[in-house]
């Protein structure tokens, strides 16, 4: 039986950046990356940005050259799921019926696309947006002359394909079922911004909308039937609907989880010698004040993946990194940095109409997020300010004289 001193299940942002922090901190022992996909790790984000767009090639999406991994003595199963977990043996079986054995587990599998589950979403022309194989198949009905979208959800993914399309040339339909755009995420303000931007932009979006059914003719989709009753004839769905942590062997083996698995300060599952990180890992976050939350960004990722390789090499810390996030829009740049969970309060600096502006958010006088639309310095300076949990006035923030570094 083959047999590794760890295995990374996941070749996201997640397991690829524990292979390389666990390099570089001198780990000698032998590592094995497990993923699904059939590609060496590669950045995600862009695929509802450039690579949509056709902006960028694949091969610049890689998060290493493929002969990194060959390099740092990293050996890839590529094409491959974990179909099982034998936490007392120590032992995953694969696909292909293989059961290999290894000392520490680190669970990077993140989350799969949630599929639409009305009826008619099984034709074809319906798209999610998580791998390369998704866009490189929605790229492709696109290039041979699908011209009229519906995009379903207002999430990130929903809003940044829905710009992409438009500079591609399509009549985008956007429907969410909530009251407003990005609910998840944002405050009210950003909310309102992204609708009218959208709108000026020609986007059709309809809030408080979901999808009836999805009709078609023969194996083809050929439109949608919203919840308004309304039919709406056209030739592609794009589902951004969120994602469903993949954690099924997890559970199945007996791991705690109910939203993903969860996992302590330093990503330690319950089960003996597995981690998790990344978009499934169920955290006490600092930055939620030690509630327990599951966070999907890059970032959390990557430095879920060095905690855990902190822990591995004997010199363990405690999960506390600041969350941030950014999303590319047309010509604009959100940048965010903390949680606006539980907020109270909200000051806006700079003006939405021209385009740059910032949202700073307060719980108990205490700055606990920013968002900054084309507005870096504000990110930059705002960060400060929620790593250091500083307790400032709303007037103060209000005076746009005053940069947000002064505030400190
Ligand atoms: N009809 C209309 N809207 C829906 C439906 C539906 N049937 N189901 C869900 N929605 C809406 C939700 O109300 C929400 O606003 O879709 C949106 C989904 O948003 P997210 O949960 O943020 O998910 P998504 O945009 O798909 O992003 C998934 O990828 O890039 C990452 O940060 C992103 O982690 C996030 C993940």
């Amino acid at each position: 039986m083959l047999a590794f001193d760890i295995i990374i299940v996941g070749t996201g942002h997640g397991g690829a950046q524990a292979a390389i922090a666990l390099r570089q901190k001198g780990f000698e022992g032998s590592i094995l990356m497990i993923g699904r996909d059939k590609t060496p790790p590669y950045e995600r984000p862009a695929l509802s940005k450039e690579y949509l767009a056709g902006e960028k090639p694949f091969e610049r999406l890689l998060i290493r050259p493929e002969q990194f991994w060959a390099d740092k003595d990293v050996a890839l199963k590529l094409g491959t799921s974990v179909t099982r977990i034998d936490p007392e043996a120590r032992q995953i079986s694969v696909t292909g019926d293989e059961t290999i054995a290894y000392r520490k587990l680190i669970w990077a599998a993140g989350g799969d696309a949630r599929r639409l589950s009305c009826p008619g979403a099984h034709l074809e022309g319906c798209h999610v947006v998580r791998d390369r194989g998704d866009v490189d198949r929605l790229r492709a009905q696109i290039a041979a002359g699908a011209r009229r979208v519906l995009v379903v959800g207002g999430g990130y993914i929903g809003l940044e394909a829905a710009a992409v399309l438009r500079k591609l040339g399509c009549d985008v339909t956007l429907v969410e079922m909530q009251d407003r755009l990005l609910s998840r995420v944002a405050g009210e303000e950003l909310s309102q911004f992204y609708l009218e931007e959208h709108r000026r932009q020609g986007v059709d979006v309809r809030l408080n909308t979901g999808l009836e059914s999805i009709v078609g003719d023969g194996e083809n989709l050929t439109g949608a039937i919203l919840t308004t009753s309304e039919e709406l004839a056209c030739d592609a769905i794009v589902a951004g609907v969120g994602i469903v942590p993949a954690v099924g062997p997890l559970i199945a083996a007996g791991a705690a989880g109910a939203n993903g698995v969860d996992v302590d300060g330093i990503c330690h599952t319950s089960l003996p010698g597995i981690y998790a990180i990344g978009d499934c890992a169920a955290h006490p976050n600092p930055y939620a004040q030690g509630e327990v939350i599951r966070l999907e960004s890059v970032q959390n990722a990557n430095d879920m993946a060095t905690t855990v390789a902190k822990a591995i090499c004997e010199e363990p810390e405690q999960y506390d990194a600041l969350p941030w996030f950014w999303s590319n829009q047309y010509d604009l740049k959100l940048q965010t940095a903390g949680l606006s969970i539980g907020y109270d309060t909200t000051v806006v600096r700079g003006d939405p109409a021209e385009r740059s502006f910032s949202v700073v958010y307060l719980r108990d006088g205490m700055v606990i997020a920013v968002d900054a639309v084309n507005k870096t310095k504000d990110y930059v300076q705002g960060r400060k300010l929620v790593s250091e949990r500083a307790m400032v006035s709303r007037e103060d923030l209000e005076d746009e004289s005053r940069q947000l570094k002064e505030l400190l």
